[in-house]
Order: structure tokens, then sequence, then C-alpha cells
């Protein structure tokens, strides 16, 4: 009886071949799986990380749009080089509210995890209209039509809600606030009405050079200046970065 199922058996009979398989490769896809259900968080919480505002949010879809993430990756492993050329390496709570995530798989340009912060406003508006003015030879294409309105603000409510429902802590208030505070962090001479304790660490500018019209250029410039800015890695231990 043992004899009938012996190896020979199975390697000659496709379909018991492939459901025997199958049954093999579930057990250990579930001892994987099974067991992160029952932690509370696989991620742990980090000092300092709070939901994109709604303009970041907004630059942040221009990015997907774009492909930006064809060329760029939002990821620096634990590499001595990588650390010594773009910074402390990320974190996963860094990118626990991106949905979908931007690690990316391709540097054909730098990786942008911590690019925030690193040049100013117009430096970035400058390089998107015209990346070779600034960096010779560069082979980024040139993102200059990115000067016209932004569109989607009078659907930014239901953006945020549709985050929530992700998981995003992205509370009533900040819902019902969520054009206020888009229109409030790219006028900063506007009133904020408590946009800066809605998010805090948030610089509210005129990210694009132009005062008046909220541009997709100000919200993109406004996600690239916040990038792996929200954690604060100066002399503190990983112990003290963990929120207790
Ligand atoms: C065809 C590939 C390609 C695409 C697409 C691309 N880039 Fe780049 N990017 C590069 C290259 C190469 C560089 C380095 C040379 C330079 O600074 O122009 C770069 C540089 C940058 C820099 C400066 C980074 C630094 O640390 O110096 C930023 C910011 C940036 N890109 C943002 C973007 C955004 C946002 C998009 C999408 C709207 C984008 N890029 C699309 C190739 C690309």
């Amino acid at each position: 009886m043992f004899k009938k199922f012996s190896h020979g058996t199975i390697e000659r009979n496709v379909i018991l071949l492939a459901v025997l398989t199958l049954i093999t490769v579930s057990i250990g896809g579930l001892a994987q799986i099974v067991p992160l259900f029952t932690v509370e968080t696989t991620i742990e919480r980090v000092q300092g990380i709070r939901p994109y505002t709604p303009l970041e949010l907004m630059g942040r879809n221009i990015y997907v749009r774009e492909g930006c993430y064809a060329c760029h990756s939002q990821m620096i492993r634990p590499f001595r080089d990588e650390h010594e050329r773009y910074g402390h390496y990320s974190l996963a709570a860094e990118s626990m509210y991106d949905r979908p995530f931007q690690w990316g798989s391709k540097r054909t340009g730098p990786d942008l995890a911590r690019v925030g912060g690193r040049y100013s406003d117009d430096w970035h508006a400058a390089h998107f209209r015209d990346p070779r003015a600034l960096v010779p030879g560069s082979v980024m294409p040139p993102y200059g039509f990115l000067d016209r309105p932004l569109r989607g603000i009078h659907n930014i409510e239901a953006h945020l809600r549709t985050q929530a429902g992700l998981g995003v802590p992205y509370t009533a208030e900040m819902i019902a606030n969520a054009r206020a505070d888009l229109l409030a962090q790219a006028r900063p001479e506007a009133e904020g009405n408590g946009f800066e304790e809605r998010y805090p660490n948030a610089r509210r500018a005129v990210f694009d050079g132009n005062a008046g019209t909220v541009t997709e250029m100000d919200a993109i410039i406004a996600y690239m200046q916040m990038l792996g800015t929200l954690v604060d890695f100066r002399d503190v231990t990983p112990e003290q970065l963990r929120q207790q």
C-alpha cells in the first residue's frame, strides 16, 4: 500500500503532483503569513511620522501619474555607500502611509527618499522646468507643463476619506478641512486656521515661486521637500526613535 504512494507514482501523475505541490506550498505560505495576523502591528511606530498634507498628497499623485518611480527609488538601503550618499537608511514607518508605496526598483536618477530640504524650492522649480539648465547632461525629461493649475482640488475630501478607509489616520477634522489646508499650505500669507496643529512640521510656502494659482508644480515641490524629513535622526538611538 505504501509502495503505491511512492515518488514514482507521484512523478508520473501530473495532477497528483500538482495537488500535492499546492498543498505543500500552501502550508509554507500559511506558516509565514498567519503569525502576522496575531501581532498587533508589523510596523514599528516612529516619532514624527504623520499623514501627508492634502497638498503633499496631490503632489504624490502627480509623482505616480508621471511615473517618476520608473527612474527614481525611494528606499535607502542599509549599505555604507548609500548611507554616505543619501543619509540614514529608510525605516519601514517612513512609508507606512504610502498607498501604493514608492520604493521603486530602478535608479536612473538618484534615490529621493531624503531629498526633502536638500535643495531650495526655486532649485526644484527650475530643475523641473529644465533639468539640463542645472545639471548639464541630465537625462531627466523637463516637466514645465506642471506649471498648470492643480486639478481635482474639489475631490480632496473624498481622497482623504478613502485613505482613511485604508488605515491612514486622517481625522474627521482633517477631512473636513482638506481643501482649506491644501490652499493654506500653498498660500503662506493666508490664515492657517489650524493647519499647523493638524500637520506639525509641514512647511507653508509659494513652492513654485508664483503666488496666485495653486499649480501642479506647487504640489510636486511640496511633496519633494517633505520626503525623508519627518524623522529627526540627529543624536538619537534606535530605542529613542520608538514611540512607546
Ligand atoms: C528618464 C528618467 C527620469 C525620470 C522619468 C524622472 N527623473 Fe528625476 N532625475 C533623473 C536623473 C538622471 C537625475 C539626476 C540628474 C539631474 O539632477 O537632473 C534626476 C534628478 C532628480 C532630482 C534631483 C535629485 C538629487 O538628489 O539631486 C529630483 C528631485 C527629481 N529628479 C525628481 C523627479 C520627479 C518628481 C520626476 C517625475 C515628475 C522625475 N524626477 C522623473 C532621471 C529621471
